[in-house]
């Protein structure tokens, strides 16, 4: 087992750092940014079924949740589309009117989850379109789906997922790429702009790595906390929710990821100076309104860990601490600011003792009710 974790002390630590060359893999061979062509047989084939739909709904669980959420926002974002993303576990039991020409992306790094595959067995007999976004490799969502794309990541050992979340993210972005420039969504200027700097990302997550000391600090600091919250806005949003699960995940912190703006309509009142309150503030994304809800947090004695763009100054001036994320474009985001927030999690989990790996009372892959 030390020699499967590859001189790092948890299978968690050794996947957050393989993230570069995860991404690296997940776009090879289907993103040609010099030529500015992105090719994916599984998207391809079938782009009429996807230019034709009307909505795209997307199901998952867990972390391939909250990639289906950043999804939607680039979705929406970049081909016009409108996107639903919902628990499969609440989707497959509330009757949900689902259209022929509707497309399902059912989104799942085991392929195995029960709830998702419950689901798309009811998109199917309504005569939906599924398409799996899955890690492993012949798994039964990838067999049981019209088609998909698989996210290259490699064998996720550990429990709490993070290159399966990142790659996830990646192939979506892809899609959405791909179907904003078949829809004559974007210009081919812009196309060849996003795929260009979507070559970048695994550079920039290899910086955003970079950070782990100070955010060994930062673990050490609020590891007793009883509590914690994380806010972002945006494409970002869902990026605290999954920081705030992975929290809860490995070191049994109650925590709460929040829309920022929302954080007015209740968490509020729980913020006082036993709080830390993780913040994603990357610049462009609704950057100001951000910095007016740090401004309520400190007002209110929390303790604010800011996640900013490299050479922030503003909330730098405001935060207890901040973490930078190198710069990009807005909707790629969520690729660098969950680099933080996944190594903060493992070692305030580490600094707590616990089972990284395996945390009590969950599965990697679940495979009943
Ligand atoms: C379990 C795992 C999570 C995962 C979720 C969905 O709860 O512990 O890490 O996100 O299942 O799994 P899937 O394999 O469908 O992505």
């Amino acid at each position: 087992e030390q020699i499967e974790k590859g001189g790092y002390d948890h299978f968690m630590l050794k996947e957050i750092y393989e993230q570069p060359d995860a991404i690296r893999d997940t776009f090879r061979g289907r993103m040609l940014a010099d030529q500015g062509l992105i090719k994916m047989a599984g998207i391809d084939d079938h782009i009429d079924k996807f230019i034709n739909a009307k909505r795209i709904l997307v199901v998952a669980c867990g972390t391939s949740w909250h990639a289906g959420l950043v999804a939607e926002y680039v979705f929406e974002e970049l081909a016009r589309v409108p996107v639903e993303v919902e628990y499969a576990s609440e989707f497959r039991y509330r009757n949900p009117v689902i259209d022929k020409d509707d497309v399902l992306i059912a989104i799942s790094q085991s392929g195995e989850t029960a709830d998702t595959m419950a689901a798309i067995k009811l998109a199917k007999e309504s005569g939906a379109f599924v398409f799996g976004v899955c890690n492993v490799v012949g798994s039964s969502i990838s067999r049981e789906s019209h088609a998909g794309a698989y996210t290259h990541a490699g064998p996720e050992i550990g429990v709490a997922s993070t290159k399966a979340f990142t790659t996830q993210i990646t192939v979506l972005t892809l899609i959405a790429l791909q179907l904003a420039k078949k829809k004559g969504k974007i210009s081919t200027s812009d196309f060849h702009t996003y795929l260009k700097e979507l070559e970048t990302i695994p550079e920039k997550v290899a910086e955003a790595l970079t950070t782990n000391d100070l955010v060994e600090k930062i673990a050490a600091i609020y590891k007793e906390s009883k509590n914690c919250l994380y806010l972002g806005r945006g494409f970002n949003f869902p990026v605290a929710l999954e920081g705030a699960l992975k929290l809860k995940e490995i070191s049994y912190i109650h925590a709460e990821g929040y829309p920022a703006a929302e954080m007015k309509h209740g968490p509020i009142a729980l913020i006082d100076d036993q709080m830390p309150v993780v913040v994603i503030a990357t610049k462009k994304g609704h950057y100001e309104k951000v910095v007016s809800n740090i401004q309520e947090i400190k007002a209110r004695s929390g303790k604010i860990i800011g996640i900013v763009t490299k050479g922030d100054v503003d909330v730098k001036n405001l935060a207890d601490h901040v973490i930078e994320v190198p710069e990009t474009i807005e909707f790629m985001t969520p690729l660098l600011t969950t680099i933080p927030l996944q190594l903060l999690s493992y070692h305030i989990a580490v600094l707590l003792d616990k089972n990284v790996d395996q945390p009590r009372n969950l599965a990697k892959s679940v495979t009943v009710e």
